[in-house]
């Protein structure tokens, strides 16, 4: 596992931004884990720790280390009615979702497709369809950086939010996630409830829908709202769906009788920000080599040879039209490097 140096990390981030890292080095094992952070090149560098890039913008070359988490491997540790599924923190997502499919264990199959790693599913803990990975989760393990111990957190340790995760807050940069239990269960609970999943099951004529039934409709339905990361760079989301407080919703569905809106935690209310991006006329925007999605305002893209400054600044106009329009501010979903 060599350190290498000025290391292209083109092919490591999703939306395909062409920057250098100053050292990048591989994990595929938790000892691999113990030999790097022995070296003094870990205290000398800042560290950036890597999963599928699937969430993150470079405006500029990394002036660090890039350590990429490669932990594999898929077991099976508790069968029953409940199945408990272990899954290297470096393992495709995807591919997890499919075994699981394929086996019949119920619980991931309104998460197919998302683009990432297994590492990056509790730090942000990232969902879709009806279904976030904090319905799933079990415990994962984590290496931590100041003692170089594998530590387990159950879910309550993970304290999870809307797309937040204790690992994004309070223990950011204190530990690397290596391995995530999932309790999936043998039983389906499928959750069809979001509009789309149930339309499209009707229009397949299918009444009692299997796991893979479910899987299979919600892969079409990205398919046809997103732009495939392997041909049109991009980081889904780019910004998080705004929630505010009752009293400022009350006002802007005065003006805005049609505004999409869901409960949230504490009588606040979710807003839809592709929406509100495509209210103020971005949608299928191109500016420069950037722009916003055809079928989805929310999501920025590169349409080949972007850097990643000009996706920033595109994504300030859109921020700041919003605010004008609606007086809500967008937040990041992608994290700035
Ligand atoms: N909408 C528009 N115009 C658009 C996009 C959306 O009017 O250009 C409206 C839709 O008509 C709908 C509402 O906004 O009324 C919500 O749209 P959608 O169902 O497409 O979902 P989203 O809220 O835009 C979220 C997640 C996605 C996830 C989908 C499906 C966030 C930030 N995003 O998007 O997650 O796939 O729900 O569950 O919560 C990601 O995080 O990268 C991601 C893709």
């Amino acid at each position: 596992m060599p350190f290498i140096s000025n290391y292209s990390l083109k092919n490591l981030n999703t939306f395909g931004i062409d920057v250098n890292a100053k050292l990048y080095v591989d994990v595929s094992t938790e000892a691999d884990l113990k030999d790097v952070f022995a070296s003094p090149l870990v205290k000398e560098n800042k560290l950036l720790v890597l999963g599928g890039g699937s969430n993150m913008l470079f405006t500029k070359d990394y002036d660090g280390l890039v350590l990429k988490v490669n932990i594999k491997g898929i077991n099976v540790i508790q069968q029953g009615d409940d199945v408990l599924v272990t899954a290297g923190a470096g393992e495709v997502w995807d591919i997890l979702v499919k075994y699981c499919v394929a086996h019949g264990y119920a619980g991931l199959e309104n998460l197919t497709l998302i683009p990432g790693t297994v590492g990056a599913s509790p730090i942000q803990n990232i969902g879709a369809y009806g279904v976030e990975i904090k319905d799933v989760l079990e415990s994962c393990t984590a290496f931590e950086i100041a003692t170089g111990e594998i530590k387990t957190f159950s879910k309550a340790d993970c304290e999870f939010g809307y797309r937040e995760s204790i690992f994004k807050g309070k223990l950011k940069g204190k530990y690397i996630i290596t391995s995530v239990t999932y309790r999936l269960s043998k039983i389906p609970n499928l959750q069809t409830h979001y509009g789309a999943i149930n339309t499209e099951l009707e229009r397949r004529g299918i009444a009692n829908p299997t796991i893979a039934d479910v899987s299979n409709v919600v892969a079409a339905i990205r398919v046809s709202k997103l732009p495939d990361p392997s041909t049109i760079g991009n980081a889904g989301s780019f910004f998080k769906n705004p929630v505010i407080d009752q009293q400022s919703f009350d006002k802007l569905l005065s003006n805005f009788p049609d505004i999409p809106h869901y409960p949230a935690p504490n009588g606040r209310v979710k807003l839809a920000a592709g929406w509100l991006i495509e209210q103020c006329g971005f949608k299928g925007m191109i500016d420069g080599h950037t722009g916003t999605w055809k079928n989805q305002a929310l999501v920025l893209v590169n349409h080949g040879g972007a850097t990643g400054q000009e996706v920033y600044r595109f994504s300030e106009k859109i921020i700041e039209t919003v605010r004008q329009k609606f007086g809500v501010l967008l937040e990041r979903e992608v994290n700035i490097f």
